[in-house]
């Protein structure tokens, strides 16, 4: 028996058509998961297409400009809310309080409260819920977390988590909606530094308290020309002014006594989704870089000087991975952990009880990104 779940995209862009992958996809992984998706409907106001695409490739049976519409169908039982930032938060109340689970993309809100009063919709409706913390679903990073949790590192003594990017870094790149503090919230903290903060806390638990500062390296932009992607170069107008961080550095106290370190920025030349993390414990270390996602690299169970280091190839035996390729050494993509997204979002509809990450691990890492910010703003540490 499964139950079918009607789906409804709100913004088709490259995060929206991940997630109608995703769901087109999950069955087949997961033959015998407890839901089929059906994509029903796609909202979105772009004019180049994506609309048609959606349809004629992907069989969505109805699309429209307006995601109010969408919100409130009697035939859509869950909604993806894959817009930009500034729409999350009306989509995703007004979803949950027409009674849909919610699948939402990272950073959720604009900020804390807005990410807070997503979670009250969600709460008070009493439907399920998956946020974009995709990285924890790398069999490799689950390997780690649970390699720790086992002591096999020892007491956690320090952390070194990474995410860089060169998508900001050309000064002509265009001043799109994520460099207005009213349209994307924070920069780089919330885009990228909120998952490390989130992969942090899943890996090493949790964070106490933390000082942080951040900077905007490129202050001014050409103005955006039409929808422009993430990639887009700006026009020959004036330069508008850059709201919000380009780079966040910060510093980690962890509950359990580790210390860390995060950097994050989004302009740096060279670095193409570089996200990596180190852990570093009294009697071993692991290492994991997302662009070596079949890999976990450990230093386990030798003499405390003069350690090396090992590399653990992913095999079915870790993590999903036995869902997606039968031999060991066959790296899963990015799009594949948005498929493993979707399974524990469907057995969280199904079942009822929550499994993979949550609104509630979305407020948790806006909390942390919040405290991030008050401590850039105020030159001090936060606890939290
Ligand atoms: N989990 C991840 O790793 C990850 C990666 C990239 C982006 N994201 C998040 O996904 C979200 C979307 O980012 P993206 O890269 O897909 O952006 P994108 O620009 O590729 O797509 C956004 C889409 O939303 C549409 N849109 C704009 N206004 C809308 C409205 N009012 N109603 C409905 N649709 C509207 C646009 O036309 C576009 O198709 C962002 O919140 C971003 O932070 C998450």
């Amino acid at each position: 028996m499964t139950q079918t779940i009607n789906v409804g995209i709100v913004g088709f862009g490259w995060m929206g058509q991940v997630h109608a992958k995703a769901l087109t996809r999950v069955r087949q992984h997961y033959p015998d998961l407890g839901a089929t998706p059906r994509l029903v409907g796609v909202a979105d106001p772009a004019t180049d297409g994506r609309l048609d695409y959606a349809r004629d490739v992907f069989g969505v049976g109805w699309t429209t400009p307006d995601w109010t519409e969408l919100v409130v169908r009697d035939d859509i039982d869950l909604v993806c809310v894959a817009g930009p930032n500034f729409t999350h938060r009306d989509v995703a109340v007004a979803a949950a309080g027409a009674g849909k689970h919610i699948w939402v993309e990272k950073p959720a809100g604009r900020n804390l409260a807005e990410t807070q009063q997503i979670a009250d919709a969600i709460s008070a409706a009493g439907v399920a819920s998956a946020v974009g913390f995709n990285y924890r679903n790398a069999p490799a990073v689950e390997l780690a977390r649970d390699l720790v949790a086992a002591g096999r590192i020892g007491d956690v003594r320090h952390v070194r988590v990474q995410l860089l990017g060169d998508y900001c870094a050309h000064p002509e790149g265009a001043l799109t909606w994520r460099f207005v503090r009213d349209l994307a919230g924070s920069g780089v903290v919330g885009d990228l530094a909120s998952h490390g903060l989130d992969l942090a806390q899943y890996v090493v638990g949790p964070i106490g308290a933390l000082l942080a500062e951040t900077s905007t390296f490129i202050p001014e932009r050409p103005a955006a020309v039409g929808t422009s992607s993430h990639f887009a170069r700006g026009g020959d107008g004036p330069l508008l002014r850059v709201e919000n961080e380009d780079y966040v550095m910060t510093l980690l106290r962890f509950r359990n006594g580790g210390r860390g370190v995060l950097e994050a920025s989004r302009a740096s030349v060279g670095e193409q989704n570089s996200y990596a993390f180190e852990v570093h414990g009294s009697t071993g270390s692991l290492a994991w870089d997302f662009r070596r996602m079949g890999e976990l690299r450990e230093c386990l169970d030798q003499d405390y000087q003069g350690a090396s280091w090992t590399v653990h190839r992913i095999g079915p035996g870790d993590g999903e991975a036995a869902a997606f390729q039968p031999d060991t050494a066959i790296p899963l993509s990015f799009d594949d952990l948005k498929v493993i997204e979707a399974k524990r979002l469907l057995t969280s509809i199904v079942t009822g009880k929550p499994e993979g990450a949550t609104i509630a691990d979305m407020v948790t890492a806006a909390q942390l990104a919040d405290a991030v910010l008050r401590s850039d703003a105020e030159k001090r540490w936060i606890t939290l």
